[in-house]
């Protein structure tokens, strides 16, 4: 099944629950906006795309669950749940952009039964298109990647962090189906540890070869010739830098140390054209994120803890962004990305 979708029976939201992985597969129903909320800030769905579905099925929801009778109403309803989706989490950009394309829809609604027919199929819209997106991604990054290659990633930009297919892991993915013999090195990416939770996980069950390490490694393998590419996601991106899990920018300084091609695969919707890298919000989580590890104390109870989920790679760190549209080299002007 799809990370995220619809259920038309129940009226609600089902999402793949990424908290069990890779210990159990499970599916949730989401069919309150408050189970939603709770979903996106516990990373239940995570990663940018499926957020944006997220955004605009919240919308959706909110609209299904609003007893109002009246266009006004509805549109007051679901504006108060817009403002509380898009609180939960800050930094990733299609959040915000899922909800507000679902919302600007309803501009070609004449009734209150219109409003929620059509923000239902703009939600849906935004689910199919990104699929149909990261295939795109996915072929223009598979010409960067030569058979044998090995290539490093960080956290997990694959279908779980979308709708389905995946951004960086979605190049991986287009290139194995073109033929090519592609290694994946995956970094663990702790806290959450999404590369080793999520990605590995992912590329076994596609039989793609994947090796886990830990993220201090990342030097290491570099300097011993093992990486030919890393290809990352990304939550944001501004005319002067790529936001994506806390993590990256190291390994893009390391990356620029050992001349790797850095690459950064994300669609079009995660670009904050307006944006600049002190503009934007990084979330903090909560510090018991770094004082446990899935339950066990891994340092002191009450020690200072500074855990932000988000750093910005500056673009002259970046060899080219793959979008649905192209591969983008520097200088990055964020116009071209739209043509
Ligand atoms: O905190 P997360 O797990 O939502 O962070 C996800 C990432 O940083 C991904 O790399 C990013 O969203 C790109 S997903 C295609």
């Amino acid at each position: 099944m799809r990370t995220i979708d619809w259920n038309d029976e129940s009226n609600s939201i089902v999402i793949i629950d990424q908290t069990f992985l890779p210990v159990e597969y499970k599916v949730i129903e989401c069919n309150t906006l408050s189970s939603l909320c709770e979903a996106i800030r516990s990373l239940r769905v995570r990663g940018a795309p499926a957020l944006g579905a997220a955004g605009g099925f919240g919308v959706a929801l909110s609209a299904m669950l609003s007893s109002a009778g009246t266009m006004d109403a509805l549109i007051r309803d679901i504006d108060i749940a817009a403002k509380t989706i898009k609180a939960t989490r800050p930094t990733a950009v299609n959040l915000a952009w899922g909800v507000d394309r679902v919302i600007d829809a309803t501009s070609d609604a004449y009734d209150v039964q219109g409003i929620r027919d059509i923000v239902l199929s703009e939600a849906k819209n935004i689910a199919d298109e990104d699929v149909a997106t990261n295939k795109m991604i996915g072929k223009h990054g598979a010409k960067l990647l030569k058979d044998g290659d090995t290539v490093m990633t960080y956290c997990n930009a694959g279908r779980m962090a979308c709708v389905d297919w995946g951004t960086a892991l979605g190049v991986v993915r287009s290139a194995v189906e073109a033929g090519k013999m592609i290694n994946v090195m995956a970094c663990e990416t702790r806290p959450l540890n999404q590369g080793s939770r999520i990605t590995t996980w992912e590329l076994m069950q596609d039989n793609i070869p994947v090796t886990l390490i830990t993220d201090s490694m990342a030097g290491h393998v570099m300097r011993k010739g093992m990486v030919d590419k890393i290809i990352v996601g990304a939550d944001r991106i501004t005319g002067d830098a790529v936001f994506n899990k806390i993590g990256t920018y190291s390994l893009s300084v390391l990356a620029k140390e050992h001349g790797i091609p850095f690459y950064v695969a994300a669609p079009v919707s995660t670009f904050d054209f307006e944006g600049w890298e002190d503009t934007v919000t990084i979330e903090l989580r909560d510090e018991d994120e770094l004082r446990f590890c899935r339950g066990a104390q891994t340092a002191p109870a009450d020690v200072k803890v500074y855990n932000p989920a988000f750093d910005a790679t500056p673009m002259e760190n970046i060899s080219g962004i793959i979008t649905e549209n192209g591969v983008f080299h520097p200088p990055f002007l964020l116009e071209e990305v739209l043509s």
